[in-house]
């Protein structure tokens, strides 16, 4: 990865220690873009920034919904690269299961603290940072959860679908200078949704056309085209990435 030439870009990328930031973060350096990644667990980050290439990857370890770690996440980007073009607002959480009508609301103020208020706490940051006066990209991962009602994860499908909603206020604020998109995948392979798949993983996957669940790089495609000129006259839009299963949802 060290061997391929420098983009110029820099993106600063939220929860990408594992899954599907670290997907992105592959994607991204990949093409030659310099990335600072986040993640509550020093350790891990640490790994992944190795991993990545730590002479193009720096760690900020921190929880996505605090102030203070989204204003030195931003500083320590622009300290180290000089430049912030890139936002994916990618960390997320959805620590419960079940039906809305009982759920404590504390649990689901702490959904929207990190799913929601946490990206638009860092399209603020890096808006003001650099991409104000200098252009650039934010990419916010929702969910299908979003788009439709969810069994079983409802809370987790209304913080989503807020978050399609901030993509369109913002990329309506921002617009010309910088473009706001989201991506909604399904089922993607990863430690957060494992519980959806383990030990069934064919039954699964056989409910969606294209044959197979979702990996961290189907997303890392997407969000490298959504950051780059191939996508420059796309903005506030939710590009889906589920495999064709919401093709399931006509009559027949
Ligand atoms: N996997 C799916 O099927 C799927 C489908 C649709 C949408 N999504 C969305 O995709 C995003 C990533 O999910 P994933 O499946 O890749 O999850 P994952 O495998 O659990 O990875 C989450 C990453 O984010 C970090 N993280 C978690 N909570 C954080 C927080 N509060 N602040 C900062 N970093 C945090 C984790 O590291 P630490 O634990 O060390 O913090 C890890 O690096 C989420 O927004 C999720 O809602 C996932």
């Amino acid at each position: 990865m060290t061997s391929v030439e420098l983009s110029g870009k820099v993106a600063l990328i939220t929860g990408a220690s594992r899954g599907i930031g670290y997907g992105v973060a592959e994607a991204l350096v990949a093409r030659g873009d310099r990335v600072c990644i986040t993640g509550r667990n020093e350790d891990t980050l640490k790994a992944a920034v190795e991993a990545l290439g730590a002479d193009r990857v720096i760690g900020v370890a921190g929880k996505a919904h605090d102030e203070e770690h989204q204003a030195v996440a931003v500083a320590r980007t622009m300290e180290a690269f000089g430049r912030v073009d890139h936002l994916v607002n990618n960390a997320g959480t959805n620590p419960v299961f079940g039906a809305i009508a009982d759920l404590d609301l504390n649990v689901v103020r702490k959904i929207f603290e990190t799913n929601v208020l946490s990206a638009l706490g860092f399209a603020q940051r890096t808006w003001h940072a650099w991409q104000k006066e200098n252009g650039g990209a934010i990419v916010n991962i929702a969910s299908v959860a979003g788009l439709s009602a969810s069994p079983f994860i409802g809370a987790y499908g209304v913080s989503k679908a807020a978050m399609i909603n901030l993509t369109q206020q913002l990329a309506h604020e921002f617009a010309p200078t910088v473009r706001v998109n989201a991506i909604a995948p399904a089922v993607v392979k990863t430690k957060f949704a494992q519980a959806l798949y383990e030990g069934r993983e064919a039954e699964a996957a056989a409910s969606y056309p294209l044959g197979r669940l979702g990996v961290p790089s189907d997303v890392g495609g997407a969000a490298a085209f959504l950051t780059s000129e191939q996508s420059d006259w796309i903005t506030g839009q939710t590009l889906v990435v589920d495999g064709g299963i919401f093709l399931n949802a006509g009559v027949g």
